[in-house]
């Protein structure tokens, strides 16, 4: 027991002897270097004055760079003075403010060239007096009875306006020169620092805004605190021109993107649009529109030399048609839809379902379609093609009241007749040959093709109508052309497959006649409906037939043409026989039977109009007849 406490008792003491070594130790370390101190100066102050640095660091000679020196010196000791009483820092600290300076300005040997010695940076000089704290300033002015001068200084605010001094300033410095030279008047040669001295005590004492105020520095020291020297006027043009660069081809490289962004929009769009349609079409035609033959858009260029207006053979609302050949030799209609909105749509669509679901011989055969889609320009954007087989002959407008129709090549009356019944075939087949009846609205001259050997195909699908199974009358928007309308479709919008025999008729009596449905005759201003009616009850029907015509069949023969004309024609639907009839009357393989009379002139004729107002009271029918009809054909419009 007793052993294990002296074995602790010599164990603490160890531990004692130890903790004092180290401490020792320790203190010794902790302890200061004793030569050198660091520069107690705050450069950090200079960093808000770029234009001190510039100037000294600048190109400028060196009596200037050494002025500034000093001056930004100044305000560094008048700051150095505001916070501890003396005006420069302790001996010991000199060699390191004059390296802190020479690093701060990186300006290496600026010390020693502009001849500052390390006893001009502190203290224990004899300068001015030997002054060294504010107090031996303050003892010494006062002594002077020149302390109070220096409270001119105090107004900061106007101690220099802008980049000019201000009048409070030129008092200021004004004070300052004063006292400095009373000062330096009872000194002695060392003393020209006096001046500077005041100033740093005027900065750190006087100023209210303190020593490293701007306009304190501009007034005091004549710096200008914020003027930039010539070299970085350049470096800021250098930057300005590199900023605009770099903005310019950022611009450029965004201007790109965009670009090329609302490029791969445009055909992204596109190829949206050529997808949906052909999805539409494959849909909405079922079996039919899988043997629709699709053409590429550059081989339609190269066939209609690239849309040229030379190849345009027909012009319509709905766009242009163009005659082109394609690779193989073949020559091609091509309809091309310059609708290119969600109509636009829908009437190709709608052309082409019809065109695709019929194929006959009096039919303007489908020969396949083009969608496309260029990225040139808004308006190449979608192209929607219809190809037809190119039918040779042009239209029947064309022979019959063209410039095609000179006299030794008018059609003959077999011509006529054929073309007729080629009509009356093609109609027939739209009519009843296919599974929905089809409804054609657009027979007239200029719609009836003409091959080399005269057969006459029906064209122009672009108004057809799909009538549902069971539905006899059907209420549409009216369309058609003047002069073909059935009269019960123009009024009353009623549309039955008797308003394509009434356009029929008109075409047919047409053919008879070679007189255009809406050109009055010369004399009595009658169309050719009603010229045809009167000529008929006037019992003078041979008048109706075109009088160049040679080889007229028998005048039996000819009276049934004209009667059926005008029973096609008739303005009662119910009169009117049904293409089939119509293609056995004109085969001779049934007879016509004998027309209807009909109540009332369908046009406006003046004269049977007084004729009849003066008769009798059906007058008023008549009237009311002319009126009707006439507000049809406005609506038409
Ligand atoms: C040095 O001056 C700057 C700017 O005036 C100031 O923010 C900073 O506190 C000063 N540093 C010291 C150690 O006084
Ligand atoms: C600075 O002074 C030293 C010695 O006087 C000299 O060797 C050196 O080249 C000088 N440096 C410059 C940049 O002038
Ligand atoms: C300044 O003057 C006051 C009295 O006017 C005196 O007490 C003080 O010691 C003087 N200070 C110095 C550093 O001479
Ligand atoms: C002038 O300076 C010398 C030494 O530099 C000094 O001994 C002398 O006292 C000074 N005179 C006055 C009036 O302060």
């Amino acid at each position: 027991m007793g052993r294990w406490f002296v074995e602790r008792r010599a164990m603490m003491w160890g531990w004692r002897w130890l903790t004092v070594v180290l401490f020792f130790v320790a203190a010794v370390a902790a302890a200061p270097a004793p030569t050198s101190s660091s520069c107690p100066l705050n450069f950090t102050v200079l960093d808000g004055f770029p234009s001190v640095v510039a100037h000294v660091r600048g190109s400028d000679s060196l009596e200037k760079k050494c002025l500034d020196l000093s001056h930004g010196m100044d305000v560094l000791l008048s700051v150095y003075l505001k916070s501890t009483g003396y005006f420069l820092p302790p001996p010991e600290a000199a060699e390191s403010c004059i390296q802190a300076q020479e690093l701060y300005f990186q300006e290496p040997n600026i010390t020693q060239l502009c001849g500052l010695s390390p006893a001009l940076i502190s203290r224990g000089t004899d300068n001015c007096q030997r002054i060294q704290t504010r107090e031996d300033f303050r003892n010494i002015t006062q002594a002077a009875g020149v302390a109070a001068s220096l409270d001119t200084c105090k107004n900061s605010g106007a101690l220099a306006d802008g980049n000019t001094k201000s009048a409070a300033c030129a008092a200021c410095t004004k004070a300052l020169t004063f006292v400095a030279n009373s000062l330096r008047g009872s000194g002695n040669g060392s003393d020209n620092l006096c001046l500077d001295y005041t100033a740093m005590y005027t900065g750190a004492e006087v100023v209210t805004a303190g020593p490293s105020d701007a306009t304190t520095l501009l007034c005091l020291w004549g710096i200008l605190a914020f003027e930039v020297s010539k070299e970085n006027q350049l470096q800021w043009w250098l930057y300005l021109v590199i900023g605009a660069v770099v903005i310019f081809f950022g611009a450029s490289c965004a201007w790109i993107a965009i670009v090329l962004r609302r490029r791969r929009r445009l055909k992204q769009s596109n190829d949206e649009f050529v997808t949906r349609t052909k999805g539409m079409l494959h849909g909405s035609m079922g079996e039919h529109g899988g043997g629709l033959t699709w053409y590429n858009i550059e081989e339609i260029r190269a066939a209609t030399h690239n849309f040229d207006v030379e190849m345009i053979i027909g012009q319509g609302g709905f766009g242009n048609v163009y005659k082109g050949v394609l690779p193989d030799g073949r020559e091609v209609a091509c309809k091309r839809f310059k609708d290119c909105t969600a109509a636009g749509d829908a009437n190709f669509l709608h052309e082409v379902q019809a065109l695709a679901s019929v194929r006959h011989k009096n039919l303007v055969a489908l020969r396949g379609c083009c969608i496309a889609s260029l990225g040139e320009g808004r308006l190449a954007g979608y192209q929607r093609i219809i190809i037809f087989d190119y039918v040779k002959n042009g239209s029947l407008q064309d022979h019959l009241f063209g410039n095609k129709d000179v006299d030794d090549q008018i059609l003959t009356w077999p011509q006529r007749l054929k073309i007729a019944t080629d009509t009356a075939r093609g109609l027939e087949y739209l009519h009843s040959g296919v599974q929905v009846q089809i409804l054609h609205r657009d027979i007239k001259p200029s719609n009836i093709l003409l091959d080399g050997d005269f057969n006459a195909m029906v064209a122009d699908f672009g108004l057809v109508k799909f009538t549902p199974d069971g539905m006899t009358h059907m209420t549409t928007r009216v369309a058609g052309s003047f002069g073909y309308v059935a009269p019960e479709y123009a009024m009353y919008n009623q549309l039955t497959e008797r308003s394509d025999v009434y356009s029929f008729g008109v075409v047919l009596l047409e053919l008879i006649s070679r007189r255009k449905a809406m050109t009055p005759d010369p004399v009595t201003s009658e169309l050719l409906i009603d010229w045809a009616w009167r000529l008929i009850k006037e019992g003078h029907w041979e008048e109706i037939l075109d009088k160049r015509l040679t080889d007229l069949g028998t005048a039996f023969e000819m009276e049934r043409f004209v009667m059926l004309a005008l029973l096609c024609a008739h303005p009662q639907v119910y009169y009117r026989p049904t293409m089939a009839s119509v293609l056995r009357m004109l085969e001779n393989a049934q007879q016509v039977p004998s027309l209807p009379d009909r109540p009332v002139p369908v046009t406006f004729s003046k004269a049977a109009f007084q004729a009849a107002l003066a008769s009798s009271s059906s007058s008023l029918s008549m009237s009311f007849t002319t009126s009707k009809s006439s507000v049809s054909h406005s609506a038409l419009i």
